[in-house]
């Protein structure tokens, strides 16, 4: 009866352990759209991997130009700073906190990150 006990335990551990270190979905936001946001499971933290923000793909964010789909522009650094750490978290997705990096095509923010337990 113990080492039932026991080997379920170890194995719930075993499973949530795992699950940290699921990444989640690329999260996408449209140029000047105010949704959805990103949001982490209660009790866990967004935490950012990489955010660009341009176009690289043309099956996203689809009503508007898409004339070309090589513009990146990273800006992982000021996504921190609106979202790490936060459980739920609305960036922004525009020319007027990031500049525009290519004119005329309608871009998106793309973030890759995690939802981390947090302290
Ligand atoms: C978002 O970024 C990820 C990682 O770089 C990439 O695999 C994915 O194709 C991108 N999605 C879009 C819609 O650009």
């Amino acid at each position: 009866m113990y080492n039932v006990v026991f080997y379920c335990c170890l194995c719930l551990i075993r499973h949530t352990s795992g699950q940290d270190n699921v990444d989640t979905e690329p999260y996408i936001l449209c140029e000047d759209q105010d949704s959805p946001s990103i949001v982490c499971p209660t009790a866990t933290f967004i935490k950012i991997k990489d955010a660009i923000y341009g176009r690289t793909d043309g099956s996203a964010c689809t009503d508007g130009d898409i004339i070309s789909t090589s513009c990146i522009l990273t800006v992982t650094t000021r996504v921190e700073q609106m979202c790490n750490y936060k459980q739920r978290c609305l960036p922004k997705a525009s020319n007027d906190i990031y500049g525009d990096p290519c004119e005329r095509i309608y871009k998106y923010l793309n973030v890759t990150y995690r939802c981390i337990k947090g302290t």
